[in-house]
């Protein structure tokens, strides 16, 4: 071990992950209870479901997480757990297990922002990979996620000038939403991306919104021309309004489903771009779950490569939530003397630099 060994607790929305993260960076065991299946006939996550399968689903997660690693809660160095935002439940859920073995074994105990995880996800390593580069400051991030849309400066570690972010919805809302529209149920990210790559036909545009010199982006108007243009492939195709009665051909879901993502693709990575030539980035990190998505991955790594810039781009199983991520921020903020006492409480709505 050439660093502390973190474990950290990862459950504030639909995943329950664990992970056992050294140095910030080598992943030793990440696993993930994914509540999609669980959530997918609601069409979204209902949070007195989503915090009781936290509690069923804590234990056995922890069990495997510590038995991929070969380790016992005793050899771990700290335990760092996220503590906001998130679904208040589903917080109270790993904070409350996380204190339990920080006090049972006598461990720091380390808070952890969701958002701040999403972001140190760019340093980690999977087990077995081959080192490499840390990410180089400054750097611009993007983050992206079901709940989250902002642009970041970052000049060094735990330190962030926002840039920009959505003054209405995340982008991951939008995907849902239009998903759901589109009836490709829920959630409504990998579908749209998925239904996207069969498009032939890539004719309909769909609205941008560029909010003039700004890094804010906003998607509400977006949602709305796409309820707007669906319901008129619907009428043409001669469907009811109603999503659920009756498919669309799958030709125009797919054409459909590329002009919206087309246009949430142009809008992030334009402004992402022109942050990093603006701040004299030397890299652009991506991360949330919006961020697996292929085309927005392709179109941003692209750019960046035209013009020097260096990409941290996690594989898209560590965009999504996950625990890694948790013990990655979770070393840095070890390092940096940040400690928890065993009065730590949830903050469901917690901005990033906190
Ligand atoms: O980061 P995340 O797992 O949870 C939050 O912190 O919100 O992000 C979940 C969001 C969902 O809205 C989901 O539809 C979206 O990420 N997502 C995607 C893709 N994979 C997940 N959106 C577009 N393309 C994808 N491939
Ligand atoms: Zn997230």
């Amino acid at each position: 071990m050439s660093g502390p060994l973190v474990l950290s607790v990862e459950t504030s929305c639909d995943e329950t992950g664990i992970a056992l993260v050294e140095d910030g960076r080598r992943i030793h065991a990440d696993v993930v209870a994914s509540q999609v299946a669980l959530h997918a006939p609601t069409g979204g996550i209902v949070p007195e479901v989503a915090a009781r399968a936290h509690l069923r689903w804590v234990v056995p997660v922890l069990d495997e997480a510590l038995e991929t690693a070969g380790v016992t809660a005793r050899d771990v160095d700290a335990v760092a757990v996220t503590y906001g935002p998130g679904l208040a439940g589903s917080l109270l859920v790993g904070i409350n297990f996380a204190k339990s073995l920080a006090w049972a074994h006598g461990k720091p105990l380390v808070p952890v922002n969701h958002l701040e995880g999403h972001v140190y996800a760019g340093w980690l390593l999977d087990p077995g990979e081959v080192e490499r580069e840390t990410p180089p400051f400054p750097l611009v991030a993007l983050v992206v996620s079901g709940g989250h849309t902002f642009l970041a400066e970052m000049r060094d570690h735990l330190s962030y000038r926002l840039l920009g972010q959505t003054i209405d919805d995340a982008a991951g809302e939008a995907f849902d939403k239009v998903g759901r529209l589109l009836g490709l149920g829920y959630p409504g990210g990998p579908a749209i991306s998925q239904a996207a790559e069969a498009a032939t036909a890539r004719d309909r545009v769909f609205p941008r919104a560029w909010l003039g010199d700004s890094y804010d982006v906003s998607f509400s108007g977006l949602k709305t021309a796409a309820r707007r243009i669906i319901g008129q492939a619907r009428a043409d195709a001669g469907l009811p309004a109603d999503e659920r009665e009756g498919a669309l051909p799958e030709s125009v879901v797919a054409e459909l489903a590329w002009g919206f993502q087309d246009a949430v693709v142009d809008v992030l990575a334009t402004k992402t771009i022109r942050a990093a030539e603006a701040t004299g980035a030397r890299g652009i990190l991506m991360g949330g779950g919006v961020a697996a998505n292929r085309a927005l991955r392709d179109r941003i790594t692209g750019e960046a490569a035209v013009r020097g810039l260096a990409m941290v781009l996690p594989r898209p199983g560590l965009c999504t939530d996950n625990g890694a991520m948790i013990g990655a921020a979770g070393a840095q903020r070890l390092a940096a003397g940040m400690r928890a006492g065993l009065d730590l409480d949830a903050r469901p709505s917690l901005p990033l630099a906190r």
